[in-house]
């Protein structure tokens, strides 16, 4: 997660008991590498302590004591100025308020209206807080200050009743920071498309002919893309993963489906990390195929080459400025690779290896080749798919420069 890596991160935690989960935000920040000082008000402190904080940034977390310490004069207007990024989660209907009328009557709030580096909120309560007017005017007043609202969720609240209310997932969160700080990236204003997963196609309403793809690396350039500020289309096939924060997803099953999103799209550029099938049953069956029917017979046809399709080497014109394509391969890399750049007309081919243990589907890391239009060649080392993504994410940004 090198857009984490080295931001300084300061957390705000407020008075609810989604401060727990902040515990848990704190530390995954911390392992992507950002640097986190946490502030609590007296409220959250009642929740949870600053050791808890401290025992997972490894720095020191601050109270309204040091409003009226020592260092007070640095500390209000340093730690805001220091940040790359204020978040509060959870943020109760409290602080919205005073963020929203610039009171400052504690650390956190007094830090928030000296900070000059964006803020984003959590918000956190309970029933008919959310809802009500005060809460939802004061919440318009800061998104037209361009503060960052983060959630809530609709789920069972800290009452026991149901509603909108419950502070999003830590790790949804980490999403919408990242975004945050990815606002200004290489990628910003451009509309990247990426695809991922294996396709499905269907032999009858139970049964169909797919592959091992999990869709990580796939994933993975959508995240990148996302961390580098632009706006992304992850058109995914069935997976077991979650698409990136700030993606909008398109989910279809068949090769078909996804060259009939594609041209329905328009963007930058894109990524062809799908492992879309070649081949598909002639016809589906309408009705489960039954056992005691006997063995059946599967004649297949070929499924549309997508790339081929929307990159002008086929019967079509290039629909997308810049066009990257996979090649998973288990023999003879380099040249199945070079044709396949050739023949579906692409900027670059990233070429991988599916027969390495550490490398291609399902692991979670990769050793790919990249291979230019113009006859350069890239052979990185073995990296995790994220790092893959950013390097792939680069080229992509040097050429549409
Ligand atoms: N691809 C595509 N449409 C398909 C199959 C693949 O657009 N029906 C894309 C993949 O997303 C990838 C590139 O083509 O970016 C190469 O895919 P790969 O499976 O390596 O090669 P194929 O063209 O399918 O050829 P082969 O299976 O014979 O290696």
């Amino acid at each position: 997660m090198s857009i984490l890596s080295g931001k300084r991160i300061l957390l705000g935690v407020t008075g609810s008991i989604a401060a727990f989960k902040a515990a848990d935000l704190a530390s995954k920040l911390t392992q992507a590498g950002a640097e986190v000082d946490v502030i609590l008000t007296g409220a959250g402190e009642k929740f949870v302590t600053p050791l808890t904080f401290q025992s997972v940034t490894g720095r020191r977390a601050y109270t309204d004591e040091d409003l009226w310490g020592d260092e007070a004069h640095i500390v209000h207007i340093s730690l805001g100025k220091k940040a790359d990024l204020l978040v509060i989660a959870p943020c109760t209907a409290n602080t919205i308020a005073k963020l929203a009328r610039g009171v400052a009557d504690n650390l956190l709030t007094v830090t928030a209206l000296a900070a000059t580096c964006p803020l984003l909120i959590a918000p956190a309560m309970d029933g008919g807080m959310y809802d009500h007017p005060a809460t939802q005017q004061n919440l318009k007043t800061l998104q037209t200050r361009s503060v960052r609202v983060a959630g809530p969720a609709t789920g069972r609240l800290a009452s026991g009743l149901s509603g909108v209310g419950r502070m999003i997932e830590p790790m949804e969160i980490l999403g919408y920071i990242r975004i945050a700080l990815g606002k200004n990236g290489k990628l910003t204003g451009k509309k990247i498309i990426v695809t991922a997963g294996g396709t499905q196609e269907a032999i009858d309403p139970v049964r169909v002919i797919t592959n091992h793809s999990s869709g990580k690396q796939g994933y993975a350039l959508a995240q990148a893309a996302l961390d580098a500020g632009a706006d992304v289309t992850l058109v995914t096939a069935p997976t077991a993963l979650t698409p990136p924060v700030g993606a909008k997803v398109v989910h279809i099953k068949s090769a078909q489906d996804m060259l009939d999103a594609l041209m329905n799209e328009s963007a930058d550029a894109l990524i062809m990390a799908a492992a879309a099938a070649d081949f598909r049953p002639k016809e589906t069956a309408k009705d489960k195929i039954k056992k005691r029917d006997g063995i059946p017979q599967i004649p297949l046809e070929g499924a549309p080459d997508i790339l081929k399709a929307v990159s002008g080497s086929g019967s079509g014109e290039k629909r997308f400025k810049v066009m990257v394509g996979f090649a998973a391969e288990s023999q003879d890399l380099l040249q199945n690779a070079s044709e396949k750049l050739k023949s579906k007309g692409l900027d670059f081919i990233a070429a991988n290896d599916i027969s390495a243990r550490d490398a291609g589907f399902a692991v979670e890391t990769n050793r790919i080749a990249l291979l230019f239009a113009d006859g350069r060649q890239e052979l990185l080392p073995l990296m995790s798919k994220s790092e893959a993504a950013e390097k792939i994410v680069e080229h992509i940004a040097r050429l549409l420069k």
